[in-house]
């Protein structure tokens, strides 16, 4: 069992009590209770480049502060995004497990990959998915109850999220529900409720990897057409992909259009119901969606963090890092920086650069698909506002046991009559 939500008190007086050693901000379960933002309140203050000795990820360096992840960001010279040497994420992936994807490649191999996918987020492709993206949007939304509590999670975010992957991978319709499936396995922590162990994952990621398999083989054979398997089929970066590249780019694209684009609609509603007088500004004017989205986007902060390995001894702040240690950018505490972002633990709709958040990273991995991801919280909230009144969430939502996928499993609401 993990903790239970701890009182907004009793979570400061915990953080502040602890040595400053004994802080490990990788842990789950503080995102599990939402009680990790005193810890990086406090680091950011006392220890903005802090050193875990000792955690269930093995040490690390946290950088919580805004200015010193963008330096990592773009300097990827020194800081790697390697699958090779750990990749991403806080946790290392166990090494006959590794899948490199072109997210956890370093150049001159990332470059190729990614332009092999990024012309299907080019504006112009995505003004043709819009409207596909408004009708499917349309229909979701008809088709609530009214006066009845329902998970807007499953009803909502995690359908229209599956829909616009299904459209992009033109993967078989009714069978799009396994994109979810797969995309919450390749995330889960063991242990934590989904999968017991890794090797019970792999087996299922493994059958990801064999259906696409089949969908690439009718692909290769068919002449090039806009979507993410044909583009990869057809181009020479990708082409010959071996199996763990080509399951490694499957379940990046996978995540990286569900989960994150997901929590940000969940978490959408979630903060106007936080802030009802900025839910009454947003009604009272809708134009006011177009710095709504990006405001969504940072109060949320889809993904907690990414991690480096430093290729070189160097430097972050005034801590010595040695070559091999691994960095974690916390985008959560980033996004929290009162020296960068004007009362950053408000959500205010109407902030004058909204777009200055570290959400979606910065530098060379910067997300290659975050206007589409805009683009979908943009027409949901659009036909939203034209239907209901007001979105109550009755319950507190339930969190995801993660400190790198920052969502909600559940999030209860109620729409009026
Ligand atoms: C609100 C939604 C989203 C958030 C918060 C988000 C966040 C991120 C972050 C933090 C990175 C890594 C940046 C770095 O290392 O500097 C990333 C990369 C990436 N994202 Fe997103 N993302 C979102 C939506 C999407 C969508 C809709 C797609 C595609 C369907 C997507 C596909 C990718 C891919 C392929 C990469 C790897 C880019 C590279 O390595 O060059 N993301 N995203």
């Amino acid at each position: 069992m993990h903790g239970t939500l701890q009182s907004n008190e009793d979570a400061r007086a915990r953080a502040y009590s602890l040595p400053l050693e004994d802080i490990n901000v990788g842990d789950p379960n503080l995102f599990f209770t939402d009680s990790h933002w005193p810890y990086f309140d406090r680091l950011r203050k006392e220890a903005p480049v802090h050193y875990c000795r000792d955690s269930e990820f093995g040490p690390y360096w946290s950088v919580t502060k805004y200015n010193d992840i963008m330096a990592i960001e773009t300097n990827h010279q020194t800081f790697s995004s390697d699958s090779e040497l750990g990749g991403i994420t806080i946790r290392d992936s166990r090494p006959d497990l590794r899948r490199p994807s072109f997210i956890s490649m370093d150049q001159p191999k990332h470059g190729p990959q990614r332009k092999t996918v990024a012309p299907m987020f080019t504006p112009t492709n995505l003004d043709q998915l819009a409207a596909t993206i408004r009708e499917r949007a349309c229909l979701i939304l008809d088709n609530l109850p009214r006066n009845e509590t329902f998970d807007w999670v499953d009803r909502v975010s995690v359908e229209l999220t599956t829909q616009m992957l299904a459209t992009l991978f033109d993967f078989p319709w009714d069978e799009r529900r396994k994109l979810t499936y797969w995309s919450d396995i390749a995330t889960a922590v063991p242990g934590a409720g989904m999968v017991e162990s890794v090797d019970e994952k792999q087996v299922i990621l493994e059958e990801c990897g064999a259906y696409f398999k089949k969908l690439w083989n009718e692909r290769i054979n068919q002449a090039p057409k806009p979507d993410l398997l044909s583009m990869m089929a057809h181009s020479e970066a990708t082409r010959n992909m071996d199996e763990r590249n080509f399951l490694g780019n499957l379940i990046l694209l996978i995540i990286g259009g569900n989960d994150t684009t997901r929590n940000s609609i969940s978490g959408a509603v979630y903060a106007l119901n936080k802030f009802p007088d900025q839910y009454k500004k947003l009604r009272d004017n809708p134009a006011l969606i177009e710095s709504f989205v990006p405001e969504v986007i940072r109060w949320q902060t889809p993904l907690s963090h990414m991690r480096r390995t430093a290729l070189a001894d160097t430097k972050i702040g005034d801590k010595q890092i040695k070559k091999g240690d691994k960095v974690v950018m916390w985008y959560v505490s980033g996004n929290r920086d009162e020296e960068v972002i004007e009362n950053p633990y408000e959500f205010i709709i109407d902030r004058k650069r909204p777009r200055n958040h570290l959400s979606f990273g910065f530098g060379i991995h910067r997300c290659v698909g975050l206007r589409l991801a805009e683009l979908q919280l943009k027409i949901v909230w659009e036909e939203i506002l034209k239907r209901f009144e007001t979105i109550e969430v009755v319950e507190e939502p339930k969190r995801v046991y993660s400190s790198f996928i920052k969502g909600y499993e559940t999030l209860p609401v109620r729409i009026a009559a």
